[in-house]
């Protein structure tokens, strides 16, 4: 198929203690606030799942799901909502929960739309920041990694759809044996 998950960036350990130092964050900044987890699908489903259970305070989950055109290892940046939320947001605290920020795009456009909504509040959390390819400026709240340039699949993460699967987050690499062009 060409591409296969190679070197581990992120172990399976590394991944959960920094989850549980995210979710005691989060169950300090909310305390008293039922706040609203809204993830991206489908990349951020396994981080959600992880992260919710480790904040210690009463808490609501949902789903959004956007579509961005494009080869799947790279973001067109033009961004299209595929699966809206199943409730109102209105007087919420909301925080979305996404995989990766790349260019900044999705999570632009995103919370450009849930803001239109009258939340309380609105927070960004995501598992992975890849700096290097920010195009578009946003302030994220709470971030596991920053990550270089380099596609990663694991953990949640796709390439063409496989590999959500795996423990860890790996680099995307290169069949061994394939010389030439891809
Ligand atoms: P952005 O709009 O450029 O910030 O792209 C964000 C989306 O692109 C993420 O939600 C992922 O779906 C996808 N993406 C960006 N980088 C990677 C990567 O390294 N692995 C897997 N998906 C990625
Ligand atoms: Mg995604």
């Amino acid at each position: 198929m060409g591409h296969r998950p190679g070197r581990i960036l992120i172990t399976r350990e590394e991944i959960a203690a920094r989850v549980r130092e995210l979710g005691k964050e989060i169950s300090r900044d909310y305390d008293g606030k039922d706040p609203l987890l809204v993830g991206v699908l489908k990349g951020a489903v396994v981080f959600l799942a992880d992260l919710m259970r480790t904040v210690e305070i009463p808490l609501a989950c949902d789903f959004i799901a956007v579509s961005s055109y494009g080869a799947s290892s790279r973001s067109s940046g033009v961004v299209k909502l595929t699966a809206d939320l199943s409730q109102s947001i209105v007087g919420r605290h909301v925080l979305l929960v996404e995989d990766i920020i790349d260019t900044g795009r999705t999570v632009a456009y995103l919370s450009r739309n849930l803001e239109t909504r009258q939340p309380a509040s609105l927070r960004i959390c995501a598992l992975l920041d890849k700096l290097e390819r920010r195009e578009v400026e946003v302030a994220l709240d709470y971030v596991g990694f920053t990550i270089p340039n380099e596609f990663v699949v694991g953990y949640g993460l796709d390439y063409g759809g496989l590999y959500r699967n795996l423990f860890h987050i790996a680099a995307l690499e290169r069949d061994a044996g394939e010389g030439g062009p891809a």
